[in-house]
């Protein structure tokens, strides 16, 4: 007898790029856990299946998994349209969804743990620390779905409450090529704003960041900052075009801390190199031990039991230590920011003293008051 649990991310298509590292971080643990004997006895059984990314397969997959599979516990996605997706099917039959990335907030499903940033832990310290440091008149550039969108809505509340302005916003279908940014950029270029906020998610992302240096753009005087630019897509872009742009998270694979580079080594170990470690590769990870370790307490898999357990429960992850917040389901999360150096790695240029918590409906009214920290940085280093 195994503890079966179901995996939904796409290891082809647009956004194969961050769910390959999803899917590399869930079954790493798996496998740590299961070479220390499983939970109570038993291993944990993965059933895997690629959507492809295509949002409705991810629909049509989750209904497989707890269907046919009998399965009630999944970890998956990485668009919030394909969570948008799943949401209805896990909550119809009172599944249990394991959510590892950043995503626009304003949403709870007591069936759904929150693994990834809220606005308030990346959005929030990301336009501050972009108004203090370049100038508060930014170019919105995003992907055309909910997730860019509705982090505009939250980034231009930012600026506006600090004083600064939106310049631009425009939206590029998920398939944009190069040559599909030219006009915009030169739209970019003449409007000259202090930064671009770009929300340009998996391929095209690399496609744009790589069209904005083939025109020019200089990271310098107006960077792209990012919250889904991680180090499996700065890989991709290459050190040059992505020197000098900035992007905000929880974790970044140059953390170097223990358990960080403990994490690292296993990583490497398995999946012979850590290229693609991100923080949803990483949110992912610490979602499915800590879901083990409620397994280790309720003895079921049982959807209202397990979620007893797991609200409030703490775990020292990679990234520092986190917990799950009971009031909303999210989770406490470590939030830096950092900038790509010569090499294309990143290096951290502030980050909060303790983890912050999530505020997924941005109720708090001081949401400036993060305690961040500016870290004495030398580039290159
Ligand atoms: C996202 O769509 N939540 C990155």
């Amino acid at each position: 007898m195994t503890w079966k649990v179901g995996l939904l991310f796409s290891e082809t298509g647009v956004t194969s790029i961050i769910e390959q590292s999803q899917l590399n971080g869930a079954l790493l643990a798996i496998d740590q856990i299961n070479e220390k004997g499983g939970v109570l006895g038993r291993k944990i059984e993965p059933v895997s299946y690629n959507p492809a990314s295509i949002v409705q397969k991810y629909g049509e997959l989750c209904e497989k998994l707890i269907v046919d599979h009998k399965i009630n516990v999944i970890f998956g996605c990485y668009m919030s349209s394909s969570r948008k997706e799943v949401l209805p099917i896990i909550e119809r039959r009172n599944a249990l969804f394991f959510y590892p990335t950043l995503y626009e907030g304003f949403e709870y499903s007591p069936n759904v743990i929150y693994g990834g940033a809220s606005p308030n832990q990346n959005s929030v310290p990301l336009g501050n620390y972009l108004m203090e440091n370049f100038g508060g008149r930014l170019f919105f550039v995003g992907s055309d779905y909910i997730y860019p969108r509705e982090s505009n809505r939250v980034m231009r509340n930012v600026l506006r409450q600090g004083g600064g302005e939106v310049l631009g916003e425009v939206y590029f279908d998920l398939e944009s090529k190069g040559a599909d940014f030219d006009n915009t950029i030169t739209d970019i270029k003449r409007a000259a704003p202090d930064a671009i906020f770009s929300t340009v998610v998996g391929q095209s992302c690399i496609e744009f960041y790589r069209a904005y240096l083939a025109a020019d753009g200089d990271s310098a005087t107006c960077p792209i900052a990012s919250l889904t630019t991680n180090e499996g897509e700065i890989a991709a872009i290459g050190p040059e075009a992505s020197e000098g742009h900035i992007t905000a998270a929880p974790y970044f694979r140059s953390i170097a801390s223990p358990e960080n580079q403990s994490f690292l080594a296993a990583y490497q170990k398995k999946f012979g190199s850590t290229v693609d470690v991100t923080s949803c590769c990483e949110a992912a990870y610490c979602q499915v031990h800590m879901f083990a370790r409620a397994l280790e307490i309720t003895g079921e898999i049982d959807t209202v039991a397990l979620r007893d357990v797991i609200l409030g429960m703490s775990f020292d992850a990679p990234q520092g230590q986190i917990k799950i917040d009971p009031d909303n389901n999210h989770t406490y999360l470590q939030s830096r920011i950092a900038k790509v150096d010569a090499r294309g790695e990143f290096v951290i240029q502030s980050q909060v003293r303790r983890a912050i918590k999530p505020d997924p409906y941005l109720v708090s009214p001081t949401i400036y008051d993060l305690h961040f920290r500016q870290l004495e940085v030398s580039e290159g280093g």
